[in-house]
């Protein structure tokens, strides 16, 4: 039987959209880009390249082709002025906003700068894609905004106390988002993404995500930590699954789907020693060397919650999502990409 976002790809291939997306330069909106290409939509990308890079849109163009690449347009612009926003939504069907500051270490260094481009920069997206009329917003939100709340697996309405600066705008942008909807009727949805992984997530920096980093130093040499002592847990996401959610989300059409938030994950818990060791042996069949190596412990780290899982049923129920890809599923597309790019 044809899933959800089969059917989905099927309509959108036979009936073009015009889909905006932002931080199209990064990880996860240069995966959005891709697919949406692949599928023959119009894309417009604003990024202003200061977690994105270039590299990842000429990468996306290599695997799209020339016809399918002249249907993007790139912009550099900034979601901090409202002005670019406009020009950027104006004539868009779609939204899919992924522009902001991620990490939680990053935003207890510099809240103000977080605060800027993840809050500010996000109600210039909203005035601005209510006033262009889009049919639908949908933005990146973020498990962090589970907080402090004891509970397992996270269900989208039982939420606790924000424990970093990121976390709090991520949860403000669900507040504003839902204002919007009772206040204006704009329709949009919120995706809490877990720990999405995948092709093009960044290695490099001090911020960068834990997985992107040991595929690094296991494939080129350099440091392996743990932060605490390694039974800290994640629902692990890949990259294709949240692509799907977002996919979805755009196109769903019930109106009891809208103007919701909906966890985006696999629905399985793994460790942070678990995923060494399934990083590990990944790698160690292609670079010998690894299979000799050992993470190092050390402290925890402030303003990470200590075990997370994502219960997912509200997005299988209302979007037809169905994540098509476990965590080893996708290690293992992941791993054939780190080896080759890095
Ligand atoms: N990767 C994850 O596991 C994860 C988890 C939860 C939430 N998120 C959210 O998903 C979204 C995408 O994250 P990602 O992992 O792809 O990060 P990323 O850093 O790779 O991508 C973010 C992109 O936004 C761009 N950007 C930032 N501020 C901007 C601004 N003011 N104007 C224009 N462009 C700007 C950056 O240059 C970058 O290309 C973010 O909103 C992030 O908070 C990600």
């Amino acid at each position: 039987m044809k899933t959800e976002y089969k059917k989905l790809q099927e309509e959108l291939s036979a009936s073009p959209a015009k889909w905006l997306v932002t931080g199209v330069a990064g990880f996860i909106g240069s995966n959005l880009l891709e697919t949406l290409l692949k599928l023959d939509q119009e894309v417009v990308g604003v990024d202003n390249f200061s977690t994105g890079f270039r590299h990842n849109l000429d990468q996306v163009r290599e695997l799209v082709g020339d016809e399918q690449w002249q249907r993007f347009s790139f912009m550099e612009a900034d979601i901090r002025k409202l002005d670019d926003c406009r020009t950027a939504c104006a004539g868009m069907d779609y939204v899919l906003h992924q522009a902001a500051l991620g990490s939680v270490p990053r935003s207890i260094d510099d809240p103000i700068l977080t605060n800027d481009n993840n809050l500010s920069g996000f109600l210039n997206m909203l005035v601005a894609a209510r006033d262009a009329e889009v049919k639908r917003f949908v933005y990146a939100a973020s498990s962090s905004t589970y907080g402090d709340h004891p509970g397992l697996p996270k269900v989208e309405d039982k939420i606790g106390r924000p424990l970093s600066p990121y976390a709090v705008t991520k949860y403000v942008n669900e507040l504003y988002a839902d204002v919007f909807a009772r206040t204006y009727g704009f329709k949009s949805i919120g995706l809490r993404y877990f720990n999405i992984f995948g092709r093009r997530q960044d290695p490099a920096g001090a911020y960068a995500a834990v997985m992107p980093k040991w595929f690094s130093a296991l494939i080129n040499g350099g440091e392996i930590f743990i932060n605490g002592d390694g039974e800290t847990s994640r629902d692990f996401c890949y990259i294709d699954n949240c692509v799907q959610a977002n996919l979805l989300a755009a196109c769903a059409a019930g109106e009891d789907a809208l103007n919701q938030v909906y966890n985006v994950a696999f629905g399985e818990r793994t460790t942070l020693n678990e995923l060494f060791v399934l990083i590990r042996e990944r790698v160690a069949s292609v670079v010998t060397d690894a299979a000799a190596r050992e993470p190092e412990y050390r402290d925890f780290r402030p303003g990470d919650v200590r075990h997370s899982l994502a219960d997912i049923s509200k997005a299988r129920d209302l979007l037809g999502y169905e994540p098509q890809f476990s965590v080893s599923k996708g290690l293992d597309q992941a791993v054939a990409w780190y080896v080759e790019n890095l």
